[in-house]
C-alpha cells in the first residue's frame, strides 16, 4: 500500500464507487429507475408522459439549431426563416421538426391529461402532480404562443394582435398590461424581441424545472394505474408491492416500443405533411406580416381553438375574456371537483362515463368551431358546446357524488 493510499484509505469499488462517495448516483438510479415499482398492468395510455419528454428533447435540440440562423428582428425574421428553409443545410428538416413538434407536443400532452381523467390520477394523493402538470400546460401554451410570433408571418402578427388585445378587456389594468406584454403601442420589433427571449430561454427553463418537480412528486407517491388501485397497499415480505414491477427494464422496454411507433408517425408528418393542410402551419403564415392588411379570417393554431371558440361565443369583451380564462383554468380544480370514491373509469358508473364522453366530443367540436369563420350558426353552436364544457366541470361535484360505482378489486387486473 502506498503512503497516499494509507492516508486516504484503499480504493474499494472502482469508478462508480468513487462517484457514489461524492454524489448519490446509484441510489438515485435505484430510487427513480431500477427500484421504482410501477404497476404491472400499465397500458398504452401510460406512454404519453415519456413521449412528452421525447418531444421536449426534439424541441430543445431543433430549437438550438434554428436559433443559430434565425434573426429576431421585424425586418429580418421572415426572411431568416425562408433562408433556413432554402439555404441552410438540413434547415428545412430542422424547421419542420420544430413546427411539427409543437403540434405533437399538444397532441401528446392532451392525451396524457386525458389519461389522468380516465383513471382518476389527479385524485388523492396525486393532486400535486396534477397541479404541477397544469402549470406545465400553461407554460406550454405561452411557449407555443411566443414561438408562433417568431416567423413574423401574417398569422403570427394578427394572431398575436387578437390574443394580446384580449387582456385589454381587464378593467383598470387592462391597457397597461397590453402595453407591458407588447413593450410598445402596437406589436412591433420590440414585441418580437421579448417574445424571442421568452421563447428560447425563460419558458423552456421553466418547463424543464417544472417537469423535474412533476417527476419528483410522482415518484414520491408512486404511479397510479388503469385500475386506480394503490399498489403500495399490497406488499410482499420484502416490502415490494406485489403488483409492481421495476420501472427498468419492464416499463422502459415497453416505452421504447411506444417511442419508436411515435417517431414513425412523427416522421411521416414531417416528411409528407408538415403543414397538415394548414393546421400545423397556417397558410396565411407563408406571407410576411403586414400591419396594413388584416387576413380575411384570423384563427390561432388548432391547439388553442377550443378556448378561442369559447371566447368568440360570448358577445361581451370582458365576459368573453373571463370565460376564456375560466375554460383554461378550470381543470386545475379537478381533484376537488371530482367527488367519486373510485378513481378508474373501469369502476365508475354511467354518469361519469357519459359526462367524460360528452366532454371529449365537446372539446373536439369546440376545437373545430374555433377554426371556422364566426358565422351566426357556428357561433350558436359554439355557445351550446361552451355550456356543455362548463357543465362538465361545474356539475362534477354532483354527478360524481351521485354516480353508482362498481366494487374495486383488491389487486390490479392483469392478463399477462
Ligand atoms: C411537458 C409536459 C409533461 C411531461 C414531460 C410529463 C411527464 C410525465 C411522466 C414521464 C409521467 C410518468 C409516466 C406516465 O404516467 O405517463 C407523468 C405522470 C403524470 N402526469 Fe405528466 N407530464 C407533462 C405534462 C402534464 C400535464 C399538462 C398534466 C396535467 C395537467 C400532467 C399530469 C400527470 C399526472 C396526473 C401523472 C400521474 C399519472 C398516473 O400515475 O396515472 N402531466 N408525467
Amino acid at each position: 500500500m502506498s503512503r497516499i493510499e494509507a492516508e486516504v484509505g484503499k480504493p474499494q469499488g472502482g469508478f462508480i464507487k468513487w462517484i457514489d462517495d461524492r454524489f448519490p448516483l446509484t441510489s438515485t438510479l435505484k430510487y427513480h429507475v431500477t427500484e421504482y415499482y410501477a404497476s404491472k398492468n400499465f397500458n398504452w395510455w401510460y406512454v404519453f408522459g415519456v413521449l412528452a419528454m421525447v418531444v421536449l428533447v426534439i424541441q430543445l435540440v431543433t430549437g438550438i439549431f434554428l436559433t443559430m440562423n434565425y434573426k429576431p428582428a421585424a425586418a429580418d425574421a421572415f426572411a431568416s426563416v425562408e433562408y433556413i428553409m432554402r439555404d441552410v443545410e438540413w434547415g428545412w428538416l430542422i424547421r419542420y421538426m420544430h413546427s411539427t413538434g409543437a403540434s405533437f407536443f399538444f397532441i401528446v400532452v392532451y392525451l396524457h391529461m386525458f389519461r389522468a381523467m380516465l383513471y382518476g390520477s389527479y385524485k388523492k394523493p396525486r393532486e400535486l402532480i396534477w397541479l404541477i402538470g397544469m402549470l406545465i400546460f400553461f407554460v406550454l401554451m405561452a411557449e407555443g404562443f411566443a414561438g408562433y410570433l417568431l416567423p413574423w408571418g401574417q398569422m403570427s402578427y394578427w394572431g398575436a394582435q387578437v390574443i394580446i388585445s384580449l387582456f385589454g378587456a381587464i378593467p383598470v389594468v387592462g391597457d397597461a398590461l397590453v402595453e407591458l406584454i407588447r413593450g410598445d403601442y402596437s406589436i412591433s420589433d420590440i414585441t418580437l424581441n421579448r417574445f424571442f427571449a421568452l421563447h428560447v430561454i425563460v419558458l423552456p427553463l421553466a418547463l424543464i424545472g417544472l417537469i423535474f418537480v412533476h417527476i419528483v412528486a410522482l415518484h414520491e407517491v408512486g404511479s397510479n394505474n388503469p385500475d386506480g388501485i394503490e399498489i403500495k397497499k399490497n406488499k410482499g415480505p420484502d416490502g415490494v408491492p406485489l403488483d409492481g414491477v421495476p420501472f427498468h427494464p419492464h416499463h422502459t422496454s415497453k416505452d421504447l416500443v411506444g417511442i419508436i411507433v411515435f417517431l414513425m408517425i412523427f416522421s411521416a408528418v414531417v416528411f409528407f405533411a408538415p403543414d397538415m393542410g394548414g393546421l400545423f402551419l397556417e397558410h396565411a403564415n407563408f406571407e410576411p406580416a403586414n400591419m396594413t392588411a388584416t387576413p380575411e379570417h384570423i384563427a390561432p393554431v388548432w391547439y388553442y381553438t377550443p378556448y378561442y371558440a369559447i371566447l368568440r361565443a360570448v358577445p361581451d369583451k370582458l365576459w368573453g375574456f373571463i370565460l376564456f380564462a375560466m375554460a383554461v383554468v378550470l381543470p386545475v380544480f379537478l381533484p376537488w371537483l371530482d367527488r367519486c370514491r373510485v378513481r378508474s373509469i373501469r369502476y365508475r358508473g354511467w354518469m361519469y362515463k357519459t359526462a367524460l364522453s360528452v366532454f371529449v366530443v365537446t372539446f373536439i367540436t369546440l376545437g373545430w368551431l374555433g377554426l371556422q369563420a364566426a358565422t351566426p350558426t357556428y357561433v350558436l353552436l359554439a355557445r351550446v358546446f361552451s355550456v356543455l364544457y362548463f357543465a362538465f366541470f361545474l356539475l362534477m361535484p354532483f354527478y360524481t357524488a351521485m354516480d353508482k360505482t362498481k366494487p374495486v378489486p383488491d389487486r390490479v387486473v392483469y392478463h399477462g
